[in-house]
C-alpha cells in the first residue's frame, strides 16, 4: 500500500510537519510506501482556470504531486486548527486535486491544535470539500492537543502523550484496513466519473 500524507500548515517550520514525519516513519515501519507532501511555504499556487487547459505553471507544480497522488491507496490529512478552520493552503488543494486523486479512496484526518482545540478542521474537512474529488474520510480521527508536549523525540512526555501515540498506531491500522477494503471498489466497474464528473 502506498500513503500519501499531506502537512498542511503553510509554516516554514510547523508542528503539523513534525506530526506528519513521525506518520510517516511508522508507515514506513510497516513496510509500506509514503509520500510526504507539505505544505510549508504554499508550493501550489491558488486554483485557477489553468488547471483545465495546457498550463505550463500547473505542469511545473501540480503534475508531479497529481501523479503521486493518483498511485496512492490512502491518505493522510494532517491539518492544524488555524482561526477555527482548515488553512487555506488545505482547501486549495481540496478544490485542486479531482477523482482522478482522491477518488473513492480512504483518508484519515488528524486535526493538531497548541492549544485545546482541533474539532473545527475535523468539522470543516467532513462537511465540504470531497463532493467532486470523492475522497472518503475514515470514521475514526486523532485530535492532538496541546502538540508542543507530545510526539517529540522517543520518550514520553506525560500519559496524553502515550495515549496519543497508541491511539495513532491504532488509527493507521484501521486506515490500511479501508485502504485495502476500497480498493475493489475502485476496481468495480462501477465506478462512472464520465457520466457524473460531479457529485450532486
Ligand atoms: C494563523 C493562525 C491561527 C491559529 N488559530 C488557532 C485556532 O483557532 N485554534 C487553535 O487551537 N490554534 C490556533 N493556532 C495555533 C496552532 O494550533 C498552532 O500553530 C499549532 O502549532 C498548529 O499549527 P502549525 O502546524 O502551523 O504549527 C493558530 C495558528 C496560526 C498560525
Amino acid at each position: 500500500m502506498k500513503y500519501a500524507i499531506i502537512s498542511g500548515s503553510s509554516r516554514h517550520e510547523s508542528q503539523s510537519i513534525k506530526i506528519a514525519k513521525y506518520i510517516e516513519t511508522e508507515i514506513k515501519a510497516s513496510k509500506n510506501e509514503t509520500y510526504l507532501f507539505s505544505l510549508a511555504d504554499n508550493p501550489l499556487p491558488l486554483w485557477d482556470e489553468g488547471l483545465f487547459g495546457p498550463s505550463d505553471k500547473w505542469k511545473a507544480v501540480w503534475t508531479p504531486v497529481s501523479e503521486q497522488f493518483k498511485s496512492a491507496d490512502a491518505f493522510v490529512f494532517v491539518v492544524p486548527e488555524w482561526h477555527g478552520a482548515v488553512p487555506s493552503a488545505v482547501r486549495n488543494v481540496l478544490q485542486i486535486a479531482t477523482h482522478n486523486e482522491f477518488g473513492h479512496k480512504p483518508a484519515l484526518i488528524v486535526a493538531v491544535s497548541a492549544a485545546v482545540g482541533g474539532a473545527y478542521p475535523i468539522s470543516e474537512l467532513r462537511m465540504a470539500g470531497y463532493k467532486n474529488n470523492r475522497l472518503c474520510y475514515i470514521p475514526e480521527q486523532m485530535i492532538i492537543r496541546n502538540v508542543g508536549k507530545t510526539f517529540n523525540g522517543p520518550t514520553m512526555e506525560s500519559d496524553d502523550d502515550a495515549y496519543l501515540r497508541t491511539r495513532m498506531t491504532y488509527s493507521l491500522k484501521v486506515l490500511d484496513q479501508y485502504a485495502k477494503a476500497l480498493k475493489p471498489i475502485r476496481e468495480s466497474g462501477v465506478i462512472d466519473h464520465k457520466t457524473y464528473p460531479n457529485g450532486m
